[in-house]
């Protein structure tokens, strides 16, 4: 179910006009659709006491992105010194950021504790030490090791980086006491783009009854657990959504159970990146290019590692793309199969692998859809391409650039320097 039919109607009669005036290639996000998607959140768990979602900034961090979910009241994750700069630009202080670094050094929890402080979502139970000035409210995060946790994406948490190991918690808890922690939070994320709702709920269990075990042997009680993001959307056509009812159904049934037993209810935390701003988004290119060599290619105006480089990244990421012809009218009929490629030396540089599509013609417009979340924020200059600009479709049918694209000076910028030079 890729791009939503509301946000094709609002965008692809106005496409050559937005073309024409901004030029390709650009993402074009759908605030609207955005609104709808957060909004549908808040709603379906508006019976689940306290629940807040921290938008993962790490998936679309751009300032007018920032300020909808600010609009919506929702906190922000930050997982780096850029991240929390760029939240605490857009008004988030304190307790609406949640700051979950890994393998952080001192200086990096000094600047995520100075300015109004966050949430420290601590990684390792070495870095108790490392945080010099210890707050009133720490977050762990758990990794609980051998345990089947959905598609392979995010990898098997005992292969995983991240979180503390089963036998850590208690004593970070405990350490983190006699450092002066007096609220707590637990934390954990071991899916990723998974769309089967009962990973997620797994999760809830697996905290749920994590937080029994440490508040017994600790005597505390939690104010919160996070379980994080990674709730998959539907990319390919054929592809099943993700069931919030059934998730909200027996997650309320597992917070009800934890309340009957302990006498009071920790609030639910989410962090959701993917599913709040990932079908919102398009990228948009206009085919330079029609190819024939051993295989057929349409070419495209830019590189997938500068504009989404997630189908170079991850085999298997898909996403799919409508023709437009120049008029704005989606083509059809005449179908082959062709590599869609952009201009990068690297033979990843494909946004798409023998994959069947109208015929297609220089000057048409390709549409890349799902984009609006680690797409963009994922692009890096490989091979000194830019990265494209970022246009927000507004509710009022406006559209406005949100990112200007790079430039070359940019791209050059950090080769002026003085310089220093160690001699001997
Ligand atoms: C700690 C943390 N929270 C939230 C997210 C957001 O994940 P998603 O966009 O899949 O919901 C990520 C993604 O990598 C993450 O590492």
């Amino acid at each position: 179910m890729p791009m939503s039919k509301a946000f094709e109607e609002r965008l692809f009669p106005r496409l050559p006009k937005i073309v024409e005036y901004f030029g390709t290639p650009f993402h074009i996000f759908d605030e609207q659709g955005i609104i709808d998607t957060g909004e549908n959140l808040k709603q379906s768990l508006k019976d689940i006491k306290g629940f807040q979602e921290f938008f993962a900034t790490k998936a679309l961090p751009t300032s007018a992105i920032l300020q909808i979910m600010k609009k919506m009241g929702f906190g922000l994750d930050c997982a780096s010194p850029s991240e929390l700069i760029l939240a605490r630009k857009n008004g988030f202080r304190g307790e609406d950021i949640m700051f979950s670094s890994n393998n952080t050094t001192e200086d990096i929890f000094e600047l995520a504790l100075a300015d109004g402080g966050c949430i420290l979502n601590i990684d390792d139970i070495t870095m108790i030490e490392t945080v010099k000035n210890f707050p009133e409210l720490i977050c762990f995060r758990y990794n609980p090791g051998e345990r089947r946790t959905g598609n392979a994406l995010i990898g098997i948490p005992v292969e995983a980086k991240y979180g503390l190991r089963h036998d850590q918690i208690i004593p970070a808890y405990r350490t983190a006491i006699k450092r002066g922690a007096k609220r707590f939070g637990l934390h954990s994320m071991i899916i990723s783009n998974e769309r089967n709702y009962r990973y997620m709920v797994e999760t809830v269990r697996m905290l749920l009854e994590l937080i029994e075990e440490v508040s017994k042997e600790l005597n505390i009680k939690f104010e919160f657990f996070n379980i994080s993001g990674g709730i998959g959307i539907p990319y390919h056509p054929e592809d099943a959504p993700f069931d919030m009812p059934a998730f909200v159904k027996d997650t309320k049934y597992l917070l009800q159970q934890f309340t009957q037993k302990n006498g009071y209810t920790p609030r639910l935390f989410m962090e959701c990146g993917r599913y709040v701003t990932g079908p919102h988004g398009v990228l948009v290119a206009t085919v330079t290019n029609r190819m024939s060599k051993y295989r057929e290619y349409v070419g495209v105006d830019m590189a997938t590692m500068s504009a989404n480089p997630r189908p170079a990244i991850y085999e298997k990421a898909y996403h799919h793309i409508t023709i437009l012809d120049p008029a704005g009218k989606p083509r059809r009929g005449g179908d082959e199969i062709v590599d869609v490629v952009g201009p990068l030396c690297e033979n990843s540089d494909k946004f798409a692998i023998q994959r069947v599509l109208p015929k297609t013609s220089v000057g048409d417009i390709m549409v890349q859809h799902d984009t609006g979340a680690h797409s963009p924020a994922m692009g890096g200059n490989y091979n000194g391409w830019l990265r494209p600009q970022q246009l927000l479709l507004r509710s009022n049918g406006t559209v406005e650039l949100i990112r200007r694209a790079e430039t070359f000076d940019d791209l050059f910028a950090t080769l002026n320097f003085k310089p220093k030079i160690l001699k001997g």
